[in-house]
C-alpha cells in the first residue's frame, strides 16, 4: 500500500492552489453544521463531489434521537445506545453524545429547522424507533434529513467566509511528518487538479454503502473519505461492522428506498410472505428490536419461506393519518402501485450505515495532526457493533459542534496555512483498460453475498481472493477519471472490511458469523484497528 501513498502523481509547484483556514470535505449534516459552528472570521471551503444537496444525510427519514420527554433522560438514551452497540461502544463518547444532544437541537431550531410539534402545543413531537426505551425521536414528517440539510445549506450559503466547491473530488490529503497540509482535488468543471492548502482539514465525506448491491445510500457513497484517510496513515476502526436496515422497499424498479423505522415505531408489523407475523419469535422487543436482530430475523424468514422479501403492514392506520405522518413514503409507494393504507409493503434488508471509519476522539481528532473526522466517515465509538436508530444525524451535530470548538482554539493560536510546503510525488504507473462498472458490480455482489448479514470464514475467503486480485490489478493505475479514483477506493475498503470480518472470530451486533455464533467477550470485546503502519 505504502508504495502508492497518493492516487496520482503531482508536483504542488505546478498545480493551482487555493488557501483556506479550514477545508471541509463533504456537504452532509456533519460538514455543513461544522462550517456553521466556526467563527466567520475564518476562511472555509466545503468540498463536495457532486452538488451541495447530494448526501446521505439528505435521505435520512426517521429523525434525530434526543431525550426531551419528562419520562426520559440522557442516562436512558446512554443505556439504549450501549445496549444496541453490543458491548463495543466507547462510553465516554456516548456520554458526550447524549448529554450534548439537546443543546445542538436547540441550535438547529435557531437555524430555522422545523420539526413536527405535538398537536396544539409548542413542544416537539416524539416518536419511537428500534431499541429505544422511550419516545425520543424528533422528526420532520418522514424527510427529516432533507429539512435539516435544506435549512443548514440555506444558512451556509449566506456566509461570506464559506466557499462551496461543487463537483470537487477529494483525492488525497497531503501530509508531512504526520501533519496535514491540505487536500489534493480534481475539479470536474475545469478538469484540473487543485491543491487546497490548509493546516486544518475536516473529513465529513460519509460512508461506503456503495460496496453493497442494495443500499439506501446515494451513488456518491463510495468511501473516498475513509480510503484517503487510510492512505495518509490514519487509523481506521470497526470496519467489519456494517449495518443493514431491515425495511427497504423491495420492488423491481426500486430496491433502495427506505421505509423508515418510524413506521414500525408507529406500530407497523412485519409479516412473512404467508402473512404471518414473526418478530415475537425472535426478540422480546418484537418489531422494535435492535436493527441487527430485525434484519437477521427477516433474512431467516426469507430463507424459510424461500422468498426474497417480507412485508410491512401498516394497513390498520387510516389513509389520512398515513398521508400526513409519512407523506414521502406514502407517495413513493403509491407511485409503485402500493397503497400503504390497504396493501402490505414488500421490504427486504439493505445496506444502510457503516459503523466503522476513521478513528476519532470526541473532538474529531484523528492520529494525524490537523486532520479531523466527523459523521459517518468517522468512528468515534458511539455506535459500537450496531448503531442505535437516529443517533447518526445527532452524531454529526454533537461532534461537529465539538470540532468547531477545538478548531477555533487551534486557529486562534495559529491560523496561517503553511505556504512553504512543497511536494513532488512520482511513481511508475501503468495505463490499463478496465471495465470499471463491471468491477464495481462484482465487488458489490461479492460483498452482498459473502460479507453481508450472515458471514462465515469459507465464504469470506472466496470474497477475499477475488477482491485481492482486483486490488492488485487497480493498484498503481494511471488515473484519468473520478471513476478510476472511486474504484480504487472501493476495492481498498472492500479488502479492509473483509480482513476485519475474517479476523473477528465471534458474532456481535451487525457482524454475525455462522462459524462463531456466540459473542466472545474474553477475546473480542475490543476494537480492530486497521492502519498502513500495522
Ligand atoms: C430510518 O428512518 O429508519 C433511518 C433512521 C436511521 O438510520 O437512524
Amino acid at each position: 500500500m505504502d508504495n502508492y501513498r497518493y492516487l496520482i502523481d503531482f508536483d504542488t509547484d505546478n498545480i493551482r492552489k487555493e488557501y483556506y483556514d479550514v477545508i471541509i470535505i463533504g456537504s452532509g449534516i456533519a460538514g455543513v453544521y461544522t462550517a456553521l459552528e466556526l467563527p466567520d472570521k475564518y476562511k472555509i471551503a466545503i468540498l463536495t463531489k457532486e452538488t451541495i444537496n447530494i448526501s446521505n444525510s439528505v435521505l435520512a427519514q426517521g429523525g434525530i434521537a434526543v431525550s426531551l420527554d419528562k419520562e426520559d433522560s440522557p442516562e436512558l438514551h446512554f443505556k439504549d445506545t450501549l445496549y444496541a452497540g453490543a458491548g463495543l461502544c466507547d462510553e465516554n463518547s456516548v456520554w458526550v453524545l447524549v448529554n450534548e444532544a439537546a443543546q445542538n437541537i436547540e441550535s438547529l431550531c435557531k437555524f430555522g429547522v422545523n420539526f413536527d410539534k405535538k398537536k396544539n402545543r409548542d413542544e416537539l413531537s416524539l416518536t419511537r424507533e428500534g431499541a429505544h426505551s422511550k419516545n425520543r425521536i424528533i422528526h420532520a414528517g418522514d424527510t427529516t434529513g432533507k429539512e435539516v440539510c435544506d435549512k443548514l445549506i440555506s444558512v451556509v450559503e449566506t456566509r461570506k467566509n464559506v466557499k462551496i466547491k461543487e463537483r470537487t473530488f477529494a483525492i488525497d490529503i497531503l501530509t508531512e511528518n504526520n501533519v496535514c497540509k491540505g487536500v489534493l482535488t480534481y475539479d470536474e468543471d475545469s478538469e484540473q487538479y487543485v491543491y487546497y492548502v490548509s493546516n486544518v482539514v475536516i473529513n465529513a465525506a460519509g460512508g461506503f454503502g456503495q460496496l453493497y448491491s442494495n443500499t439506501t445510500n446515494p451513488e456518491v457513497a463510495t468511501g473516498d473519505g475513509v480510503a484517503l484517510a487510510y492512505r495518509a496513515g490514519a487509523e481506521l476502526m470497526d470496519m467489519e461492522f456494517v449495518q443493514f436496515h431491515p425495511t427497504v422497499l423491495f420492488h423491481s424498479k426500486n430496491k433502495s428506498f427506505l421505509i423508515s423505522e418510524a413506521v414500525r415505531g408507529e406500530g407497523a408489523l412485519l409479516r412473512n410472505i404467508f402473512g404471518e407475523r414473526f418478530m415475537p419469535k425472535y426478540h422480546e422487543l418484537n418489531e422494535l428490536a435492535p436493527r441487527d436482530i430485525v434484519s437477521r430475523a427477516i433474512f431467516s424468514e426469507m430463507k424459510k419461506t424461500k422468498s426474497d422479501h417480507v412485508y410491512l403492514d401498516i394497513t390498520f392506520k387510516d389513509k389520512k393519518y398515513l398521508e400526513e405522518r409519512f407523506p414521502n413514503i406514502y407517495k413513493t409507494c403509491l407511485d409503485y402501485g402500493i397503497d400503504i393504507s390497504k396493501d402490505y409493503i414488500p421490504v427486504a434488508p439493505a445496506e444502510h450505515y457503516c459503523m466503522g471509519g476513521v478513528k476519532a476522539d470526541v473532538f474529531g481528532r484523528t492520529n494525524i495532526i490537523g486532520f479531523f473526522a466527523c459523521g459517518e466517515v468517522a468512528c468515534s465509538g458511539i455506535h459500537g457493533a450496531n448503531r442505535l436508530a437516529s443517533n447518526s444525524l445527532l452524531e454529526g451535530l454533537v461532534f461537529g459542534h465539538k470540532i468547531g470548538d477545538e478548531v477555533t482554539r487551534i486557529l486562534n493560536e495559529n491560523s496561517s496555512a503553511d505556504t512553504s510546503f512543497h511536494l513532488k510525488y512520482e511513481k511508475r504507473r501503468t495505463k490499463r483498460e478496465f471495465n470499471i462498472e463491471q468491477i464495481k458490480i462484482d465487488i458489490q455482489n461479492l460483498m452482498t453475498k459473502y460479507v453481508g448479514i450472515i458471514r462465515d470464514k469459507e465464504c469470506m475467503l472466496i470474497a477475499k481472493g477475488a477482491v485481492d486480485e482486483y486490488y492488485n490489478s487497480v493498484l498503481g493505475i494511471l488515473n484519468a477519471s473520478i471513476e478510476d479514483f472511486e474504484i480504487q477506493n472501493m476495492v481498498l475498503l472492500a479488502k479492509l472490511v473483509i480482513e476485519a470480518a475474517i479476523e473477528r472470530e465471534e458474532s456481535r451486533g451487525a457482524h454475525y458469523r455462522v462459524d462463531f455464533e456466540n459473542t466472545d467477550d474474553i477475546n473480542w470485546k475490543r476494537n480492530i484497528i486497521k492502519s498502513i503502519y500495522k
